[in-house]
C-alpha cells in the first residue's frame, strides 16, 4: 500500500530538459527531531499531489533527525526525500564525532550534501576531501550534492569559472561515469548563501551552464545531460519561479527559506 502510494508521488519528467526536478531544504543547524518531526507533518499537509509531481521534494535535516523523520515518512506513506548534511569518507573505525556513509544508507537516506561552502570554510574541507566524501557517499548507493561556488572576492577578481571548474573536476576525478550520471551538482555562489543576495537567473543559468560543461568536456555529453544540477542561494518564494526556470537548472537547493514549511511549499508552488 505505502509503495502505491509512493508512486503516484513520482516526479515527472521536465520535458525541456529530459530530467526530473529537485527542490531540496537544507536546514543547517536547525531543528531538533520534535521540531523537524512538526515541520516535515506540516510540510506534508500544505503540499498537493500535484506539487510532487512537480518536483521531487527533499529534506537535508541534521543527523540527530533522521531517524524520526525516516520512520515518519515511512508510517505516512508521504513523498519526501531524505537528506544528510555531510559524512565522513571512512566507513568505520576510530573516528570520534564522526558519521559515515554506510551508516546514513541504513536510515534511507538518498541524498547526501557534499562539499556545501560551510564545510569548506568553517571546517577546513578542502578539494582532496570533498572528492573523498562524494566517491563514499557513492559507494553507500546514495547520491551526493555536490556543492560548487565562487566567493565574492573569487567573482570580482573574474574566477568564477576556474573556481567551478577546479571544484568540479577535482571531486569527480575517481568517479566512473555510470556513477557520475546520478550526480547532483548544486551551483551556490558563496556570496548568495544566507545574504538575500540571490543570484539572477541569467547568474545561475551561467553556473549550471558552466558546470554542465565542464562535465562534458572532462566526460561525455551523456553524462553531462544526465546530470542534475540545482541553484542554491538566498532562494525564497519570490525568486524560485525564475531562478527553476533558467537554462542548465534543475532545482533548487534553499537554506533559511526551508525552516518556514509555509514559505517551502510556497517555493515548491510557485
Ligand atoms: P540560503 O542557504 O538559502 O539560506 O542562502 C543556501 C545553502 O546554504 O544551501
Amino acid at each position: 500500500m505505502a509503495a502505491k502510494n509512493r508512486e503516484t508521488l513520482q516526479p515527472k519528467i521536465n520535458p525541456n530538459t529530459n530530467r526530473t526536478r529537485l527542490i531540496a531544504g537544507n536546514w543547517k543547524m536547525n531543528m531538533n527531531h520534535l521540531e523537524a518531526i512538526q515541520a516535515v507533518q506540516k510540510l506534508h499537509y500544505l503540499l498537493r499531489p500535484a506539487d510532487y509531481g512537480f518536483a521531487e521534494i527533499c529534506v537535508i535535516a541534521p543527523f540527530v533527525d533522521l531517524r524520526s523523520l525516516q520512520l515518519l515518512i515511512d508510517s505516512d506513506s508521504m513523498g519526501f526525500s531524505l537528506g544528510a548534511q555531510n559524512c565522513y569518507f571512512e566507513s568505520k573505525g576510530a573516528f570520534t564525532g564522526e558519521i559515515s556513509a554506510p551508516m546514513l544508507a541504513k536510515l534511507g537516506v538518498r541524498y547526501v550534501l557534499v562539499g556545501h561552502s560551510e564545510r569548506r570554510t568553517i571546517f577546513g574541507e578542502d578539494d582532496s576531501i570533498v572528492a573523498k566524501k562524494l566517491k563514499a557517499v557513492f559507494e553507500s548507493q546514495m547520491i551526493p550534492i555536490l556543492c560548487v561556488g565562487e566567493t565574492e572576492q573569487e567573482k570580482q577578481a573574474g574566477r568564477s569559472s576556474e573556481v567551478l571548474t577546479r571544484q568540479v573536476q577535482i571531486a569527480i576525478e575517481a568517479v566512473p561515469d555510470e556513477l557520475l550520471k546520478r550526480i547532483v551538482i548544486a551551483y551556490e555562489p558563496v556570496w548568495a548563501i544566507g545574504t538575500g543576495l540571490a543570484a539572477t537567473d541569467v547568474d545561475a543559468s551561467w553556473g549550471a551552464s558552466h558546470i554542465r560543461s565542464v562535465i562534458r568536456s572532462l566526460r561525455s555529453a551523456a553524462v553531462s545531460d544526465s546530470a542534475h544540477i540545482l541553484y542554491g542561494g538566498s532562494v525564497n518564494a519570490g525568486n524560485a519561479r525564475s531562478l527553476i526556470d533558467s537554462e542548465s537548472v534543475d532545482g533548487l537547493l534553499v537554506g533559511g527559506a526551508s525552516l518556514d514549511p509555509e514559505e517551502f511549499a510556497r517555493i515548491v508552488q510557485s
